[in-house]
């Protein structure tokens, strides 16, 4: 494995990232996140680590998460050091469409309010942060370009969104010489791989990085959890979530657990906590740019930066690969190796990239 300090350039561009971002969707959150201090250690020791790159969003803890991390680089003068994330498109309010979405009147609305919260003038990466379904592509990318141009924000990318779309804005971008998206923020980790299927395969071909977010499945495949314990101490997010009525929260289900047992199997044989191996499996994936983690606590972040300690044998790849597959589906079948050696003739053809 490579350390904190291996810097990538984030697909087609010359931004430098660590191939882990540090999550902060816990900042400020006085439901199921950190305390101030709790937050400025995390904070401390992932620099200190040797991360660069820092994910927020203006509706994590209804913007306290932009305020508490803009407090801590400002305070330890590191605007220049990091890589500064944050997103739009969420509503904070009632009533009001265009307080959220993906428009131009939000964009900027939504990106004033957030330098103001991050004390700042300009975002390194600013994110729109799910597909609305009724924007046009066009009025995002031709946005999005303006604020790169105003020197508001210096490059942007899309999480949440089908890959047609991604795919749309970036053959936009470079037909009309607007500024392209250079990277995808989704949920990857060995229960959730959907995106295997279309976002991975686009991004290498349109030059964009992929950015994993919710590794652990928002701290399921840490392993404190089992068929017959699903609860902790009350206070982790899923507990709590548990019953709010949102997907992203709705892990335990009888593929998971299975999938839960095979890891935490291979992590007691290699002498791992399953966090570690867990996270490490995203991050070693292919087509994997920076795997954004979270933590709740300052041990927790401490144990998650191990993860890039060692690498994972070829047989517990394979059998935590085998384990977590997706089921067959329509049309992917047909890109498999038996249906492809078909149109081959059966002979082994291998892409460039
Ligand atoms: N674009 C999007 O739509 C989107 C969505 C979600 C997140 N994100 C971004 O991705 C970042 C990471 O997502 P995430 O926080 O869901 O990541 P995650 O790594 O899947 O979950 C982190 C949570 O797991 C638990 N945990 C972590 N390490 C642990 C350990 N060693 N032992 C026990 N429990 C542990 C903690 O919660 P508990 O202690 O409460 O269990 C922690 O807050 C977020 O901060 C945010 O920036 C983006």
């Amino acid at each position: 494995m490579f350390g904190l300090q291996s810097y990538t350039t984030l697909g087609r561009s010359g931004l430098m990232v660590s191939p882990i971002c540090l999550g902060t969707m816990t900042f400020g959150n006085d439901r199921w996140g950190s305390s101030d201090e709790e937050a400025q250690q995390i904070f401390g020791s992932y620099f200190a680590a040797g991360g660069n790159f820092l994910d927020t969003a203006d509706g994590y803890a209804l913007g306290k998460s932009e305020e508490v991390l803009g407090r801590l680089i400002n305070s330890a003068h590191l605007r220049d050091q990091v890589v500064l994330a944050t997103k739009f498109t969420f509503n904070t309010g009632e009533g009001n469409p265009n307080t959220g979405g993906n428009g131009r009147k939000n964009i900027y609305r939504a990106l004033e309010g957030s330098l103001k919260r991050l004390g700042t003038d300009y975002v390194d990466l600013y994110w729109l942060h799910a597909w609305d379904t009724v924007t046009p592509v066009e009025e995002v990318v031709r946005t999005l370009t303006e604020l790169i141009r105003q020197g508001k924000i210096r490059h942007y990318g899309l999480s949440d969104v089908p890959a047609w779309y991604a795919s749309r804005a970036v053959t936009l971008a470079e037909c009309q010489g607007l500024e392209p998206p250079i990277a995808l923020q989704l949920e990857y980790s060995l229960v959730e791989r959907t995106i295997e299927r279309e976002h991975i395969p686009a991004a290498a071909e349109l030059g964009m990085a992929v950015c994993p977010w919710s590794p652990l499945a928002s701290g399921f495949l840490a392993g404190k959890y089992s068929g017959d314990r699903k609860t902790i101490d009350g206070k982790s997010r899923l507990e709590i979530l548990a019953s709010g009525n949102n997907p992203v929260f709705e892990k335990f289900t009888d593929r998971n657990w299975k999938i839960l047992r095979a890891l935490q199997t291979v992590a007691k044989g290699l002498g791992r906590p399953p966090a570690q191996v867990a996270l490490n499996w995203v991050v070693s994936q292919p087509g994997v740019t920076s795997t954004l983690i979270g933590a709740r606590r300052p041990q927790q972040l401490e144990e998650n930066l191990r993860a890039l300690d060692f690498d994972l044998p070829l047989d517990v790849q394979q059998l935590l690969g085998e384990t977590s597959q997706l089921d067959p589906a329509t049309p992917y079948m047909f890109f498999e190796p038996l249906l492809q050696s078909r149109i081959t003739g059966g002979v082994t053809v291998r892409k460039w990239h």
